[in-house]
């Protein structure tokens, strides 16, 4: 069977296709088949076989098997808003169960397979569903990723608590140093590791390209990880 991990984040644009993408690499060095899905992406670009978002083609890029990009992104929107939002512009309705049946395609013959998630946690996908719904759906562990910024406790606490509370398992968290401004760097990451009932997988210091950040991932502590899977 095919084990995974729901990459969700504090934020839109809190370094979880960064994170990703660290995971997936360091998974593959421990000789792991893995392969990447962005289930729901909006902000896409049409290209010669439809629709394509950056994420998602990142994600297939780094999957240790061939994969459709259509697998990888069952839904992809041009409007770079709220999934319900760009599905409505789209007349389309994002169902659940057809993520489930890409995820289940794309995991055959995969070790591992590492779902990014939208937005935040609670993202409307359609009128009555979340973000939530897909990864209980899924039922896989969960990695948070966090930004480290003003905010962020109180983000990364109700992250956590709706986390629980849908009763999926919050395996571990990674520190995101995504604001060179911020001051008081490191009692903020003390203060949610003394408050999060999960493991620090990685502190990611800022660097100026993509690479020098997933690099910084790909060194995160996969133990936990692979323990909880
Ligand atoms: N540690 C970091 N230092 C500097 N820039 C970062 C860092 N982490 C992420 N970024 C940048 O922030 C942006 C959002 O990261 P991304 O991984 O795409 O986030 P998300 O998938 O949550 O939207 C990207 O441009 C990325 O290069
Ligand atoms: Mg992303």
């Amino acid at each position: 069977m095919t084990r995974g991990f729901f990459i969700a984040g504090t934020d839109t644009c809190v370094g979880k296709t960064c994170v990703s993408l660290g995971l997936m690499r360091a998974l593959q060095a421990q000789g792991y088949a893995v392969v990447g899905m962005k289930p729901v992406a909006s902000g896409c670009h049409a290209a010669a076989n439809g629709l394509e978002n950056d994420d998602a083609l990142r994600l297939q890029q780094c999957s240790s098997l061939s994969v459709n990009y259509t697998q990888v992104n069952p839904y992809a929107f041009e409007p770079a808003i709220a999934p319900h939002l760009a599905a409505r512009i789209n007349g389309t309705n994002i169902q659940v169960p057809v993520i489930g049946k890409n995820f289940r395609e794309l995991s055959e013959g995969a070790d591992y397979i590492v779902v990014e998630g939208t937005g935040g946690w609670l993202v409307p996908i359609n009128a009555e569903q979340t973000m939530q719904d897909v990864a209980l759906d899924l039922g896989l562990p969960v990695v948070l990723v966090v930004a480290i910024r003003m905010g962020c406790l109180n983000h990364t606490l109700l992250t956590a608590a709706a986390i629980h509370q849908s009763g999926l398992r919050l395996a571990g968290w990674v520190a995101n140093h995504i604001d060179p401004q911020c001051g008081h760097l490191h009692e903020l990451v003390t203060s949610l590791d003394e408050r999060l009932p999960a493991a620090l997988l990685a502190e990611i210091c800022f660097a100026r390209d993509n690479g020098a950040v997933e690099k910084q991932a790909g060194r995160m502590d996969l133990a936990p990880l692979l323990q909880a899977s």
